[in-house]
C-alpha cells in the first residue's frame, strides 16, 4: 500500500483556536481524521507531522525518502520565506502538493510569494480542510 506524508508547519497546532475568522474552528486533529478517512477510501496510508521547528520538517522530508508516495504540505509562515524547506523539498524525489487554508493571495502582501511552490506539483489555497483531501486524492491520481 503506498503511503502519503501529511506535513504541517509553525502554528498549525493551533487550529480551532487560532484566529478562527480566517482558520475556522476545525482543529488539526479533525483535519486529520478527514484524511485519514480519505485515504481509508483511496486504500492508501497516510503519516502525519507536525512541527513548530523547521529542522524537524526537514529531517522529516529527508525521512521520506524512498518510502512515501507524496507529501502534503502546509508550510504555515515558512512557505513565505523558507529556502531550507524548499531545498529538502527539492533534494527528495516525491511528487508534493502544497495547501493553504487561507487565500494566501487575498491576504497581506506578504504571503503573496511561495518559495514553496516551484518545487511543488501544484498549490491549494483557500478552501479550508478540503484543500488536503484535494491533494491527496491529486497525488493518489497522478501516481497511479
Ligand atoms: C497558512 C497561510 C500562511 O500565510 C500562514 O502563515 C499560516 C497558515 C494557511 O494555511 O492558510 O500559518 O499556511
Amino acid at each position: 500500500m503506498r503511503t502519503y506524508l501529511v506535513i504541517n508547519g509553525p502554528n498549525l497546532n493551533m487550529l480551532g483556536r487560532r484566529e478562527t475568522g480566517i482558520y475556522g474552528t476545525t482543529t488539526l486533529a479533525e483535519i486529520e481524521r478527514l484524511i485519514r478517512d480519505k485515504a481509508g477510501e483511496l486504500r492508501v496510508n497516510v503519516r502525519f507531522v507536525q512541527s513548530n521547528h523547521e529542522g524537524v520538517l526537514i529531517d522529516a522530508i529527508h525521512a521520506a525518502a524512498g518510502t512515501t508516495a507524496g507529501i502534503i504540505i502546509n508550510p504555515g509562515a515558512f512557505t513565505h520565506y523558507s529556502i531550507a524547506l524548499r531545498d529538502a523539498l527539492a533534494a527528495v524525489d516525491i511528487p508534493a502538493v502544497e495547501v493553504h487554508l487561507s487565500n494566501i493571495y487575498t491576504r497581506e502582501p506578504f504571503r503573496h510569494q511561495s518559495v514553496i511552490a516551484p518545487v511543488c506539483k501544484g498549490q491549494i489555497a483557500g478552501l479550508g480542510a478540503i484543500g488536503y483531501i484535494l491533494a491527496l486524492e491529486a497525488l493518489v491520481a497522478l501516481s497511479s
